[in-house]
């Protein structure tokens, strides 16, 4: 069964990044009447920081750790077979502070493990997820950062992130001046919009309708 995984982290209700990810789970459920989205929603904040005993138990051969070492490991395992399970991934992120909201830190340390979604070997690290699969980022911002901007820890992290567990396969849909309002930040929206629905064209990469 095609599967999208969306992982919002926004906590507001009036949320730009909600409203799009939104967006592209409806048109995705449109083409894929018989798909499953499970939705992710970081927002509580309820997501665990890493401790040593979450270290521990990472760097534990499996079949020597303790039923509580296994216990300590059962979000990270659920979360990593989420990411596993998906056809899409949609990630919706705002911009907090000029980088990803804590609380979607707290997920890519849990989904970031050796052995399950990146290894090291001779020629160095190797992401475990696979690189054809697609991973579509909603990122929204108060102001504007060009490519390269030194004051961009949001999209460059991501993208390194994402590509370290394996996922090779990345749309950025970008809604920037959200915090002018008016006229600047709909239309940024509007353009956010028109690249989700230039994503659904049959042949383009990160076509929604992927794995058909
Ligand atoms: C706590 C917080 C920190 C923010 N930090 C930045 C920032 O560093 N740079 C920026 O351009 N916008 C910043 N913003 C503005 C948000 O990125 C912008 O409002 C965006 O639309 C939020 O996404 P959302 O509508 O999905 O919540 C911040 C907003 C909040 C609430």
């Amino acid at each position: 069964m095609n599967t999208l995984l969306v992982v919002n982290s926004s906590p507001r209700s009036n949320s730009v990044s909600r409203r799009l990810t939104r967006h592209i789970s409806e048109d995705w459920l449109a083409k894929k009447p018989d798909g499953r989205i499970v939705e992710r929603d970081l927002a509580s904040g309820s997501l665990p920081f890493l401790t040593e005993a979450w270290i521990v138990a990472t760097t534990t051969p499996a079949d020597k750790r303790t039923s509580e070492q296994r216990k300590t490991l059962t979000l990270s395992d659920a979360l990593i077979e989420e990411l596993q399970m998906a056809d899409l991934i949609v990630l919706g992120v705002p911009m907090h502070n000029f980088a990803v909201p804590a609380s979607l830190k707290a997920w890519i340390d849990l989904v970031t493990r050796a052995g399950k979604t990146f290894s090291y070997g001779e020629t160095g690290p190797k992401g475990l997820l696979p690189s054809t699969k697609n991973v579509l980022v909603v990122v929204t911002r108060g102001g504007v950062y060009g490519a390269g901007s030194p004051a961009d820890f949001q999209i460059p992290y991501l993208r390194h992130m994402l590509n370290f567990i394996g996922l090779k396969d990345i749309t950025i849909i970008e809604a920037d001046k959200q915090s002018l309002g008016g006229d600047a930040a709909q239309q940024s929206v509007d353009r956010a919009i028109e690249k989700i629905a230039a994503l659904s064209v049959e042949n383009c990469p990160a076509n929604l309708a992927v794995s058909a």
